[in-house]
């Protein structure tokens, strides 16, 4: 007898948090304590499949081939069961998720695989959810999931309901053509990952600080991306990257993400800064630095990152398009 199988196949990008999102308002239901400002990256990609049926004992789930099992594994597991909740189905499901992204990179790979695997489970189950809805679902799996359901520029809200706790689009990817060049100073996996960090922020006495100068900051980068004020965007960024990394430096315990190769490249950034050139950094919970600039800036500071001893690879992205489904099928 043929089994029946539902399934789909989704794809979408990473993004790069210009106001992060660290620490929750709900951490039960993963609602961040603050607003968070984004681009969605067009060169770190995940494709997800997902297949539910009714002939399988448990959730199975590969990431670029290895099989996902422990925490990360149940965490994937808790997400398709909010589908399942929803879909009135108790059928388990095989993941394949495949990042298009050098594994190991140290690039987070939780936003463009929850985005992804929402979207395909959305497809698979023939479930009818507006964007807003799909956010909020790929909010529960990653925070930052929530913002590339959408391309370009993107807000994500915080709330005091999940419904209310949605990304959206800010502006689409050709309104302005910023470059994220991602250097790769180590390929470690990160000793403490974000999902757990998120828990130690409020144990930091400048979290609260922090959290309040964040809603200026997106006032400014709201009005920096308006006018496209390249100065107003960046000085917004570094900022909110130096105000996170304090908050995780004096959580207790302590999260140091830097290595000494980090700071090198910090100063570098500032250095040529100096000299006129438009470029800023910003970091997330890893060691690698993100180098905002604007063309034709980008061909020559990728290109003098590439001479660092510090940096291993240069990853140039722009702002790409949001989720989208690739296919779907049922058999
Ligand atoms: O979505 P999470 O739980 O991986 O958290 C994201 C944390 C940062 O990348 C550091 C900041 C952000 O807003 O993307």
């Amino acid at each position: 007898m043929m089994t029946h199988i539902l399934q789909a196949t989704a794809e979408a990008g990473a993004n790069i948090a210009l106001t992060k999102y660290w620490g929750n308002a709900d951490p039960q239901q993963r609602i961040p304590a603050n607003d968070s400002i984004s681009i969605t990256l067009d060169r770190t990609r995940t494709v997800t499949t997902v297949a539910f049926r009714p002939d399988l004992p448990e959730d199975e789930i590969l990431v670029d081939g290895k099989r996902l099992v422990g925490p990360a594994g149940e965490r994937v597991s808790r997400h398709l069961g909010l589908f399942r909740e929803r879909a009135g189905i108790a059928w388990r499901a095989r993941v394949v998720s495949e990042n298009n992204f050098p594994a190991g990179a140290g690039i987070a790979a939780s936003a463009s695989g929850f985005a992804a695997l929402t979207l395909a489970c959305a497809a698979a189950l023939k479930l009818d959810l507006s964007p807003r809805e799909l956010s909020c679902l790929a909010r529960r799996g990653s925070g930052s999931a929530a913002r590339s359901i959408f391309g370009g520029f993107v807000l994500l809200h915080t709330a005091s309901r999940d419904e209310d706790a949605f990304a959206e689009p800010l502006y689409a990817p050709d309104w302005w053509e910023i470059w994220d060049l991602i250097a790769v100073v180590s390929r470690a996996e990160k000793a403490v990952p974000s999902g757990e960090g998120h828990g130690l922020a409020p144990t930091s006495p400048l979290h609260t600080a922090r959290v309040a100068r964040v809603a200026e900051l997106n006032r400014q980068l709201l009005d920096a991306l308006a006018r496209r004020d390249f100065a107003a965007l960046g000085e917004a960024a570094e900022q909110d990257a130096l105000m996170m990394h304090a908050v995780m430096m004096t959580s207790r315990p302590s999260l140091l993400y830097w290595l000494p190769e980090t700071v090198a490249l910090m100063h570098w950034v500032q250095a040529r800064r100096r000299e006129g050139i438009p470029a800023y950094f910003t970091i997330d919970a890893g060691p690698n630095v993100h180098i905002l600039t604007l063309p034709p800036y980008h061909e020559m500071l990728r290109e003098e990152l590439q001479t660092l001893p510090e940096v291993q690879e240069v990853i140039p992205c722009r702002p790409g398009t949001g989720a989208r489904i690739i296919a779907e099928s049922e058999k």
